[in-house]
């Protein structure tokens, strides 16, 4: 598999992004919360609430192998928690290009709010738990990207045209 990945925070539009990105190119598009779900036959909240966050983890990193094995050109989105594991960064830079769609707190408030879907922001905390988790995980998403990409205050197209232009070739 040749890929452009997407990486960042849940809210970043890595989803979105992938979506606009692979249509514009015609190159297909992969979601690994997705293939997740498929796998599991459970949404990612009954995954979270009948196994726990390891178990979802585990088939998270297994569908990075999976993929792996694919030939073929795609553009993955990826879960806001996976390059967390090692094993998943390792996987990451193996498979191309990994571009990290970087937003603030008060963006991710203002895209998730109401939002009932991510079991790790459901409960009390808001602003200062998002806070705290975005800044725990910067380290990893900087460590597996190849480059930053700020989508704050962007429109879906500017972030497509600026990928577009840092991967050049690699599309
Ligand atoms: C998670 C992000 C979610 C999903 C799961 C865990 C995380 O994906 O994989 O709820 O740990 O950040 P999105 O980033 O697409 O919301």
């Amino acid at each position: 598999m040749r890929a452009v990945v997407l990486i960042g925070f849940m809210g970043a539009g890595k989803t979105t992004i992938g979506k606009a990105l692979s249509k514009k190119n015609r190159i297909a598009f992969v979601d690994t919360d997705q293939k997740i779900v498929e796998k599991a036959g459970m949404t990612i909240p009954e995954i979270f609430a009948a196994q726990g966050e390891e178990a979802f983890r585990q088939i998270e990193s297994q569908v990075l192998k999976d993929l792996l094995l694919l030939s073929g050109r795609a553009v993955i989105s990826t879960g806001g928690g996976l390059p967390l594991r090692e094993e998943n960064r390792r996987l990451l830079q193996r498979m191309g290009s990994v571009v990290y769609l970087k937003i603030s707190p008060e963006t991710v408030l203002n895209r998730l709010k109401g939002d009932n879907t991510r079991p790790l922001l459901q409960g009390p905390g808001g602003r200062e738990r998002v806070g705290e988790l975005l800044e725990a995980r910067e380290p990893f998403y900087r460590e597996a990207a190849d480059f930053i990409l700020k989508a704050d205050g962007k429109t879906v197209e500017q972030i497509v045209e600026e990928a577009e232009e840092r991967l050049g070739e690699q599309l």
